[in-house]
């Protein structure tokens, strides 16, 4: 049945559609023209960008044409400099200021360690990224600043047993060592590769002394649950998802279309890792959902349905942090209390991050 669709869909689609962005063609120029410069050459994929105005002018109204013109401009995109507390260095902070970078999370925020020290600046542009050098542990983690949301919201504290279910390439993890000294830190990543990339991550940030209070495996996080029933305070499920920035740049039109077709799979697979985590949590634990897409079927009805299936867990109000960094990040309005989506906009263009928390009872 899927590839019947999946050759119907094909079918309909002109030859080399994935590459050409709405612009060129018999006019040859156009707002969504692809933009060239460096490693920035990138060009939107049709199929995805078709598919994201339908669903996403209906679930975001006005909202999604600010969101979609930072999408596709990827000479807009803003990363945030996450400095590693394990390699301080104060000539690198100095040299920030120097650029125009000021720290990302100040006052008001319910929970910020000293030790967490983020910096972001309103222009566009990429801070060069750290080559690996044997024997010396990376200064700073490059990364869009939305994702160090889920792990503020985690609100780890020194001793915790804390787990990290979907860990791979390793931000979140590095960002939760940032804030904390875990008693047991649980990383893992089902796929092989990618959990190889995590380690690399970890070795490049952490020192060996707190190395061997981390844990990396390769387990489908379906089944973390049942083989850790109740035994970490704190559950990050950093979800995969559609992630719409990337999908976005999709270069193969059938990679592309399969992924617009198997998309509604998505949802029954994070809700089987949020039941997972649901079980790995000790009563009174607590946990983080997140993704980086702006789709409801994989935010708000995926812990809507979980809510509505578990007697066991309640929403937990995050809007405390919310307002707290409302000057940094745009929020699209009208969630409830446990839920935030950040909306990327020019000048901050972080996200798209959906996050969520819950607490067992
Ligand atoms: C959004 S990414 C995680 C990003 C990561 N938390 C970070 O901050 O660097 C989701 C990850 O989940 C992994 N994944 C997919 N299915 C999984 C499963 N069943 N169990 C555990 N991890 C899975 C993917 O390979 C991917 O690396």
């Amino acid at each position: 049945m899927r590839l019947r669709a999946l050759r119907a869909l094909l079918a309909l689609l002109p030859r080399g559609a994935a590459g050409r962005t709405p612009g060129q063609g018999s006019r040859g120029t156009g707002q969504l023209e692809s933009k060239t410069k460096g490693k920035l050459q990138k060009q939107i994929c049709r199929v995805i960008l078709d598919h994201f105005d339908k669903q996403y002018t209906a679930e975001l109204g006005n909202a999604w044409s600010s969101v979609r013109d930072v999408l596709t401009s990827p000479l807009c995109w803003q990363h945030s400099i996450l400095l590693n507390r394990f390699s301080p260095c104060t000539e690198l902070e100095n040299s920030l200021c120097v650029q125009g970078y000021h720290p990302a999370f100040q006052g008001g925020l319910p929970y910020l360690p000293a030790a967490f020290k983020c910096y972001i600046r309103r222009s566009p542009g990429r801070f060069p990224a750290q080559k690996h050098q044997a024997g010396k542990l990376k200064e700073y983690y490059l990364l869009n600043a939305a994702s160090l949301l889920p792990v503020l919201a985690l609100e780890v504290k020194d001793g915790e047993n804390v787990l990290d279910l979907c860990a791979a390439p390793g931000g979140k993890s590095v960002a939760i060592l940032q804030c904390a000294c875990p008693g047991q830190f649980h990383c893992n990543e089902y796929d092989d590769l990618r959990a190889r990339w995590l380690e690399e991550t970890i070795e490049s940030f952490i020192p060996q002394s707190l190395i061997n209070s981390i844990m990396v495996s390769k387990l489908d996080g379906r089944h973390i649950g049942d083989l850790k029933p109740e035994l970490y305070d704190k559950v990050l499920v950093d979800t995969p998802c559609s992630n719409d920035r990337s999908w976005l740049f999709s270069s193969d039109i059938h990679q592309a279309t399969l992924r617009v077709i198997q998309r509604k799979e998505l949802s029954c697979l994070q809700f089987q890792l949020l039941r997972s985590a649901i079980k790995a949590l000790r009563p009174g634990g607590s946990l983080v959902y997140s993704t980086c897409t702006l789709s409801k079927a994989e935010n708000s009805d995926v812990i809507n349905l979980i809510l509505n299936s578990c007697s066991n867990v309640m929403p937990v109000d995050i809007s405390e942090m919310g307002r707290a960094v409302s000057q940094e990040f745009t929020f699209l309005d009208g969630l409830q209390q446990h839920e935030l989506l950040v909306l990327p906009e020019r000048g901050r263009a972080w996200g798209p991050m959906y996050v969520a928390k819950l607490k067992k009872i």
